[in-house]
């Protein structure tokens, strides 16, 4: 078989990691089509926007870049006319995927009909089929919404493509915890987890490739529940156990963790399993109780701190990071005070908070005391104030020590690389690039709001 001309693809990615790791799929489906990344949708055969529906005016930025890539697409199917050639110039394919085009299908075909193709999270390993299809339609969009019986999973290539030293994997997808706030359960759709024999190949593979820490990915990665290889049902610490056997992974992580699911087993995984990470995402997203329940969390303030005093008690020097929420409906000033104190007590390296934002169809879209905009801008600049102490302290408290840091990516000038501590810091130094890809010890000589920067004195002493 010929290999196909070399088309451009232009894919753009909002929201979490999930996105980023289906985005990176897509591009491998499409490789045996002829398709190459571009970094830009100008002349693009192909553009991805690869939605996210989250949170506030996701849909209106997606309409907004549907906007702008119209003439775009227009100027291409002009160039391909005037061209008129047999070289494979065909019009620029637009595609909306992730969780807006799950969410919105109907109303992107309505609003942009010029759009060819519409999929959801679930359906992507039918690119090659819609991209056929696409090439025969026009006039609206093919939209694919579906939530398929097969699981993607089974029908996506072995082969990931380009790999740094850094990868995710995504072992768990959907959730079936219903926060009142959230659409995932509705996007992403029922908890589902793969089998551990695709996850183990697949991460022998990304390893072969290069990996040296590799993400487990879920919206609820720690309720993973895999059929694994003698066919019985492997937790998620189960699942680490036998990665943490891949020779040449040295650091494994995980996320997003819900605190219900956080085991006892996992819980000693944190204990037992060195390449395990001190760092752990646990949103706990908010501090009282009564609106905890109200969210449909399924735990309380005192729920979490206990979890969180076993894993300290596990891996003393685990740090952590959390998602809050402030402005949920009802919110009063002494749950926002409650949820300061949960801050103060437990102490994060690391946060993500938010403004609620009332997402249609969920059910606390549908209460009745939403607050004001104003309410709500005031205590997240409030909770944000508090977190980003807590977060500069901590990357504070590294100064002088010297720390393994993976340095996977090249730094801003030449000379320089950049790389990951365990705690998921940002460091910069001077280092020679043939480090790139390898754990080095590092010592610490500043610190500041987001980053560190060490000194590479110590690698070089190695390498003497
Ligand atoms: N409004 C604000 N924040 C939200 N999140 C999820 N849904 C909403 C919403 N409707 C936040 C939660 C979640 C993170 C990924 O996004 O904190 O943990
Ligand atoms: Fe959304 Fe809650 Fe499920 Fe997390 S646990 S994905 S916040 S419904």
């Amino acid at each position: 078989m010929s290999t196909a001309v070399s088309k451009k693809l232009f894919i753009k990615t909002w929201g979490c990691q999930m996105n980023v790791y289906d985005s990176g799929r897509m591009a491998d489906i499409l490789a045996p089509l002829g398709y190459a990344l571009t970094d830009s949708a100008e002349g693009a055969d192909m553009v991805i926007l690869n939605t996210c529906h989250i949170r506030e005016k996701a849909t209106e930025k997606v309409f907004s870049d549907l906007g702008r890539l119209r003439p775009l697409k227009e100027a291409k199917a002009g160039a391909a006319k005037a061209a008129q050639s047999e070289d494979g110039a065909e019009p620029m394919i637009v595609a909306v995927a992730g969780c807006v085009a799950q969410a919105e299908g109907e109303e992107i075909a309505r609003r942009a009909p010029w759009v060819d193709l519409v999929f959801g999270p679930q359906t992507y390993h039918q690119l090659p089929e819609m991209v056929a299809r696409a090439h025969r339609h026009a006039g609206r969009p093919l939209v694919n919404t579906d939530f398929p019986v097969e699981s993607k999973f089974d029908h996506l290539p072995g082969e990931a493509g380009v790999q740094g030293a850094t990868a995710f994997l995504s072992v768990q997808e959907g959730c079936d915890k219903f926060c009142t706030f959230c659409v995932v359960p509705y996007t992403r759709g029922a908890e589902y987890s793969r089998d551990a024999a695709g996850i183990l190949a697949e991460a022998r593979r990304l390893t072969a490739a290069g990996a040296r820490e590799i993400t487990l990915l879920g919206q609820n990665v720690n309720a993973f529940h895999g059929e694994g290889p003698d066919g019985s049902v492997w937790g998620l610490a189960r699942l680490i156990r036998a990665l943490a056997e891949i020779d040449g992974l040295e650091r494994i992580r995980y996320t997003t963790s819900h605190p219900r699911d956080m085991d006892d087993d996992l819980i000693a995984a944190h204990r037992d399993v060195p390449q395990l990470m001190p760092f752990l995402h646990l949103p706990v997203q908010s501090g009282s109780d009564r609106i905890l329940a109200a969210m449909n969390r399924k735990h309380d303030g005192d729920t979490y701190r206990r979890v969180i005093d076993r894993l300290r008690a596990a891996r003393p020097d685990l740090a952590l990071s959390s998602d809050f929420i402030v402005g949920f409906p009802g919110e009063t000033d002494r749950d926002f005070a409650d949820t300061l104190k949960l801050v103060t007590e437990i102490g994060f390296a690391q946060a993500y908070s938010f403004k609620y934002s009332a997402r249609p169809g969920t059910p606390a879209a549908a209460l009745d005391d939403q607050l004001p905009e104003a309410a709500k801008d005031d205590r997240l600049q409030a909770l944000q104030q508090l977190l980003w102490a807590q977060q500069g302290a901590f990357n504070q408290g590294m100064v002088g020590r010297v720390i393994p840091v993976l340095l996977d990516r090249p730094g801003r000038r030449p000379g320089q690389l950049q790389g990951r501590s365990p705690w998921m810091q940002s460091v910069h130094l001077q280092a020679p690039a043939h480090l790139l890809g390898t754990i080095q010890p590092v010592r610490i000589i500043d610190a500041k709001q987001l980053s560190l920067t060490g000194t590479a004195d110590l690698v070089a002493e190695e390498a003497a």
